[in-house]
This record gives C-alpha cells, structure tokens and sequence, in this order.
C-alpha cells in the first residue's frame, strides 16, 4: 500500500534567526509545509547550559512532532550543537522509533566552509555555548586536518537582534569589537555560526572586505536539505506538499510579528505554544 503523504517539515529556532533559514529554505523549496517555531519565551539559549539546552530543545521538538511534521530542522547553533546528537540517538529512537528524523546546521557550515576555503584558515562567530561545545572545531577539523579555527564568541549580539537594536551605532561598534581579533588572523571564510547573524551579513561583509567569504547558513542549508530529500525518496514521499506555513511561538508579543515579518520577508503571523505541558 502507498503512504500518503501528510507531514510538514518543522524548523525550530530559539527565537528569530531560524526565519532567515526557512525564507532561504521555502524560495529553493516552496511546495513543502512548514511548521516554525520559535522559544521566544526563552531566547537567549546562547549563554544557557548544555542541559537546559538539551531539555528545551527536546520539548521543542515533540512540539514540532506533536504539529504533524515528519522531518525537524534544528535552525540553531547552540540547540544544533548543544542537543541535537543526543536527540537523535537517544530521544528519537526511545520516543519515535526510527520514523521521524531530526537534522541540524552545525555539519552543513562545516561542509561548506572546508568546500570553500582556500588557504585553510577559517573564522568563526557564534553563541558561547555553541564555542564551548566545540562542535563546529570537531566538523571542521574531521573534513580537513590541517584547518585553522578561530573562534569569537558574540554574547551581545542575540540579545540585540532579538530587540530590533541591530543596525544602531552602538551595535556596530559591538560587531567591530568581535570581528577585528578573527579578521586580524588572516581568515579566507567566515562562518555565521549562529542563525541570527545572517541579518548582518552585510554589515559584516562590509566590515570584512571582499577578500573574505561571509558564509551563513540560510542558502546553504536549504541546498543541503534539498540533496538530503534527493537522497532520501521514503522520506520525502511521507511529506505533504500544499504550500503551507505555520508559525508558533512560546511568546506572542507585537514584536514578534514585526521582526519576524522582516526576518521571514513575508507577513508572519504566530499562535503561542506551550512547550512545557
Ligand atoms: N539562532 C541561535 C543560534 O543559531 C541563537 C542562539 C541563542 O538563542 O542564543 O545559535
């Protein structure tokens, strides 16, 4: 008998950054349905625990599951790097059996950075957990033996895009600030290692020059989740197709639907969650 298609693809971030990677995910793949949610409630994850990451984005993710969806992309460093492998061995085959998969964007920079570096020396800005996990060190170094990392962790800057404080004088002072250390040590590519700094691309390019390649991680993940679903047709057959987009947040505020208008680039209005029922 034929499965009837049915599930949506979730994308999960802990507040704003993961829209950028859905706008870039539904421009290459729009036929899809997709379920967003955002921890509002609880951004920052940054700065958190490796614990309380895990159990936020374990409850995320059986909210996404619990909405329908076959497939979860985890549209966050620190939730990717902090969580995600213990979800997948763990929580998935304990909770889903081996059904549902759950991906991240830790490996897709990764492989697009050591595809596009040329002398080897790679810088990298994001969260402090997601430096701290050293996720992104393990991905780099294990595609490429002879890479260089440098790392900048950027505490100040969630805080500021969540507020809608990015492009103000002090903000790019604060960009300057953690930027000029990893500029400074010769880096042919940058990793926006953290869903939310694709905001600033161009505010970083310009502060980089053209000589220095500015990777976030919405276009590549999107290529990537489109190789994924080539390379896996039972997947792709159990999901539906009607071009349908929902979005849930843990807080609805107004600037919610402002912000994320403008990170999604489209009108996006959101139903609250409760994740921890
Ligand atoms: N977008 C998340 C990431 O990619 C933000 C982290 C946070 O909530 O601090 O890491």
């Amino acid at each position: 008998m034929k499965t009837k298609p049915a599930g949506s693809i979730g994308v999960f971030d802990s507040g704003f950054g993961g829209l950028l990677v859905l706008k870039d995910i539904v421009r290459l793949l729009p036929a899809y349905d997709y379920v967003y949610l955002g921890d509002t409630a609880r951004v920052p994850y940054g700065n958190r625990s490796p614990e309380v990451v895990y159990e936020f984005t374990r409850q995320a993710v059986d909210f996404l599951f619990s909405k329908g969806c076959e497939l979860i992309i985890i549209a966050c460093n620190t939730a990717s790097a902090e969580a995600l492998r213990r979800i997948q061995q763990e929580h998935l085959p304990e909770a889903y059996g081996r059904t549902k998969r759950v991906l991240g964007v830790v490996v897709p920079a990764a492989e697009e950075a050591v595809a596009k570096t040329e002398n080897a020396r790679v810088g990298l800005i994001a969260t402090e957990g997601t430096i701290n996990s050293g996720a992104f060190r393990k991905e780099l170094i294990r595609r490429k033996k002879r890479i260089k990392v440098f790392s900048q962790s950027a505490p100040l800057l969630v805080p500021l895009i969540e507020t809608g404080e990015y492009a103000s004088e002090p903000a790019k002072l604060i960009l300057k600030k953690y930027l000029s250390p990893l500029f400074a040590k010769k880096i042919d590519t940058l990793i926006l290692g953290c869903t939310h700094y694709g905001i600033l691309k161009r505010e970083i390019q310009k502060l980089a020059g053209k000589r220095v390649l500015i990777l976030s991680e919405g276009t590549v993940v999107a290529r990537k989740l489109r190789e994924y679903l080539l390379r896996h047709p039972e997947i792709d057959s159990r999901l539906s197709r009607h071009s349908r987009r929902v979005f849930y947040t843990t807080d609805l505020t107004r600037r919610f639907a402002k912000l994320g208008s403008r990170f999604f680039g489209s009108p996006v209005r959101a139903i609250r969650a409760d994740l921890e029922r």
